[in-house]
């Protein structure tokens, strides 16, 4: 049977932070980017009660039925899809039923938010079958909840706000407890950015980041005692200081991480804006070393990597990105040198650990886009 032609093209980005990490979810500031490495949802509305879904990659077909969007939890893949869909529907949008064909470019375990990229582009492909507009912030905020309640990490906004709401060329700087932002030109004077996955295969990736959480939230309520904060990137490191035997060491070292990286964003942005990339590529590195010592999420192998980055004389600056554990580094690097400079972290690495390092190339790009699709604007075959 020849099928009908798909009507609409949506895409929405993976991201790589810059820096601020560890902190979206205690109110603090981040700046991430969008990147050129997205997932791509072809869908055309299909008169039935159902959203039918396909993947290029993946020979599954999965049937959601519209009105029983709540019992697919224990689906592998789908049930991302299928918490998005019920949770848009529960904040009371419009949904009709749908053919998706899912196609990720997105590295999946690599750390650029592959799931918040899946996540926000079927919650914007929902919205543009129904012919509903929809608000970036408000599928982000959808996103991030079907990633609480369906995948079971408790993450902050950063990763869907930013797949939602990137812009090409820059660099968002959100406050996460308001939502507020300022796109940042990406401008770094005769460098690039070079991102590297150290391969690691994860694990415990869940369970480890929301035990950091809970750590973050029980060092609030101590210092709450003593301090007026409603979050910890409230809490200045003098105070910090002032108040630390209110906290066990281990909670000690992870408020110090949050409310220093808080205040590193904040130098950084300004870097950012008067074009000193040399002194935004030295807080890249303090950013890297207070996430290995004091918040514990690095690992021996995105130290050997950035540890490896740092010491090339082209690099101004390296740090691991995202929720760590494994996962990638983003490195700021003389764009002439970028070859060598590969080649030299590949080799080291490699030596280091036994890992092959892969670097993707990637642009700073939009978060959402949608284009109404011509009939001869069709997925290759290959890929249906
Ligand atoms: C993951 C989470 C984000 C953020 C980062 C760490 O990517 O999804 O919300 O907490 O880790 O900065």
């Amino acid at each position: 049977m020849k099928e009908k032609a798909y009507r609409y093209k949506i895409s929405a980005a993976g991201r790589v932070n810059l820096i601020g990490e560890h902190v979206d979810y205690c109110g603090g500031k981040v700046l991430p980017c969008a990147l050129s490495l997205t997932n791509t949802v072809w869908a055309r509305p299909n008169g039935e009660n159902v959203i039918r879904l396909r993947w290029t990659d993946l020979p599954d077909e999965v049937t959601l039925d519209l009105d029983r969007l709540d019992e697919y939890r224990d689906l592998k893949h789908a049930k991302y899809h299928a918490g998005c869909a019920a949770l848009w529907r529960a904040a009371g949008h419009r949904t009709v039923g749908c053919d998706l064909l899912m196609d990720c470019t997105v590295p999946f375990g690599s750390g650029l938010s592959s799931s918040a990229a899946i996540e926000v582009s079927t919650i914007a492909a929902l919205a543009t079958v129904a012919e509903e507009p929809f608000d970036p912030v408000e599928v982000a905020l959808i996103a991030q909840k079907a990633e609480h309640e369906y995948a079971g990490v408790h993450c902050g906004i950063m990763d869907q706000f930013a797949s939602a709401n990137g812009k090409a060329g820059h660099a968002i700087l959100l406050d996460c407890s308001t939502l507020e932002k300022e796109y940042i030109p990406v401008d770094l004077r005769g460098c690039t950015l070079v991102i590297a996955d150290c391969k690691k295969p994860h694990s415990l990736v869940e369970s480890k980041y929301n035990e950091r959480r809970k750590e973050v939230e029980t060092a609030l309520c101590l210092l709450q005692r003593r301090i007026k904060a409603e979050s910890l990137s409230e809490v200045r490191p003098y105070q910090l200081e002032e108040y630390r035997t209110l906290l066990p060491p281990v909670l000690y070292r992870r408020a110090k991480h949050v409310v220093e990286e808080c205040d590193r964003v904040h130098r950084a942005a300004q870097y950012l804006r008067e074009g000193d990339i040399p002194a935004f590529g030295e807080l890249l590195n303090a950013s890297h070393a207070s996430l290995g010592n004091l918040y514990e999420v690095t690992g021996k192998e995105l130290d050997s990597l950035a540890h490896a980055a740092q010491s090339h004389p082209a690099c101004l600056g390296s740090r691991m990105t995202g929720a760590g554990f494994g996962g990638c580094t983003v490195s700021v690097v003389r764009k002439k040198d970028v070859k060598d400079f590969k080649r030299f972290v590949a080799t080291q690495y490699a030596r280091e650990t036994g890992y092959q390092a892969v670097f993707y190339d990637s642009e700073i790009a939009d978060g959402i886009v949608v284009e109404e699709l011509e009939d001869h604007a069709q997925p290759q075959s290959a890929q249906i």
